[in-house]
């Protein structure tokens, strides 16, 4: 049975599990899959450290803020609001969170499929003695396949919907408090791996050590809308996971302990990537391909490359699973509360319609590829409309609902409950959300819909 609130809700067991949660849907595909590549792309350690400011600056801070409004009002992204703000415009707020999870999850599914195939390609020894060509062929084609990625997609999200439909704590978190150790183990491994193979220095210095010169105006923009979707900010999730925390624990020292693990994992995931991309002579800024065509190129070159290959896709797959359930949560709390869906309904009927829009976005790579919105295929757009507006708009709301309207004694009050923060901590605390965070965000926001060129 699920430990529940006095008010018959369900509630996490423990600060362990709660933080277990928390950094399971923050580390996702987004640290080991997109992380490794934008920091190739935009030039090493220079875009790493803008990235780390606004992680500091702003993520944290809006992370905070989603935490209280969550357990504060003890609802879903949407009912929170219409509780703390009844019959106001904020509550919209809520239905953009939802209406971003559907598609955040729609096409993370679909990675996350790519991810259990190369799993079972890894097994299968399918790496081997393919040339660098062949292997990128290999990706393109299975990717563009109507058949096989889509059955991955769905097998994906019937595991999600399968852990999500036993509860908060008998499936959530239950689960994740086994899967987030068994993931930084695996990333040690690698990481051993990594920096012990012979000019792995290289690497290591292309992620450390900044060259300033090279970052990009795109290069900013794009770190904070990473910080963003790696903390799983700006769509309610850690509202939604907020709901579910209970009274006595300490939100500062959650917020901050999640923020380090999902940076450390990022981190974590260049020192596993880029020694060996080096170390093989390989171009760090290969793109998106970087995990699936460049990998396996540097996998079956190595020694103890199959055992690595297995390791390394295992870890991709149990990472993305730790986020998935926390987008779907956003969805079926939603349902289940405002919809006054049976819980179980609400899953089946949840992760059905974004199975569903996770097979066109699939298909979107094939057979469905001519089918395209301002050059934009469907996968792209679902994700270019939530990264760039859905979740820039909801995190801007966010900061300003807790700067401006929440209020500071409620603040202190709800941070004080099971922790303390002194009048400077919360004066600052205070300014970044009032200020800092609403016009970075909009800076970002703006420039994303192309109406700020910088
Ligand atoms: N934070 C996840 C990742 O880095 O892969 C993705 C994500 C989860 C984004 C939950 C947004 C969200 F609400």
């Amino acid at each position: 049975m699920s430990k529940q609130s006095k008010k018959g809700r369900a509630e996490f067991s423990s600060s362990f599990g709660v933080i277990a949660a928390a950094a399971g849907s923050a580390v996702g595909l987004g640290n080991i899959w997109k992380f490794p590549y934008i920091t190739g792309v935009y030039g090493g350690a220079a875009f790493l450290f803008v990235y780390l400011g606004f992680i500091l600056a702003i993520g944290l801070p809006v992370m905070l803020s989603e935490f209280i409004i969550g357990r504060k009002s003890h609802r879903n992204a949407f009912g929170a609001f219409k509780k703390l703000a009844p019959k106001s415009l904020w509550q919209y707020i809520g239905i953009l969170g939802v209406g971003a999870a559907f598609m955040i999850l729609a096409f993370y599914g679909v990675v996350a499929g790519w991810s259990v195939d190369y799993v079972v390609t890894a097994l299968s020894n399918g790496f081997a003695d393919q040339s660098p060509d062949q292997l990128a062929v290999m990706f393109t084609s299975f990717i563009e396949s109507p058949v096989q990625p889509v059955l991955y997609q769905l097998l994906f999200m019937v595991l999600t919907g399968a852990i999500v439909m036993l509860g908060i704590k008998d499936g959530i978190e239950r689960n994740v408090k086994v899967m987030m150790p068994v993931l930084v183990v695996i990333i040690i491994i690698l990481n051993i791996r990594a920096v012990t193979l012979p000019g792995a220095g290289e690497g290591l210095r292309f992620l450390f050590h900044p060259d300033f010169s090279k970052l990009t105006g795109e290069g900013v923009l794009s770190a904070l809308g990473h910080a963003f979707f790696s903390l799983s900010l700006g769509m309610g999730t850690l509202i939604t996971y907020g709901s579910y925390i209970d009274k006595k624990n300490n939100l500062l020292n959650t917020a901050v302990k999640v923020t380090i693990a999902d940076t450390l994992i990022a981190i974590l995931a260049g020192v596993a990537i880029f020694p060996a991309v080096f170390a093989f002579g390989i171009e760090p800024s290969s793109g998106p391909g970087l995990v699936f065509i460049t990998l396996p190129n540097v996998f079956q070159q190595m020694p103890g490359g199959y055992i690595f290959a297995i390791l390394f896709f295992l870890l991709l797959t149990v990472a993305a699973l730790t986020s998935s359930i926390s987008i779907l949560e956003v969805v079926v709390a939603y349902f289940h509360e405002e919809l006054k869906l049976k819980r179980k309904i609400a899953t089946i009927f949840a992760t059905a319609l974004v199975a569903l829009l996770g097979v066109i976005c699939s298909l979107s790579m094939g057979i469905f590829k001519d089918y395209t919105f301002y050059d934009l295929n469907f996968f792209d757009l679902l994700d270019w409309i939530s990264a760039n507006l859905l979740l820039p708009l909801g995190g801007l709301f966010i900061s300003l609902f807790i700067g401006w309207k929440f209020g500071r004694k409620k603040i202190r009050a709800e941070i004080e409950n099971g922790g303390s923060i002194s009048e400077l901590m919360l004066s600052g605390f205070i300014f970044l959300v009032k200020f800092i965070a609403p016009i970075a965000i909009a800076i970002v926001f703006l420039s994303g819909i192309g109406l700020l060129k910088i």
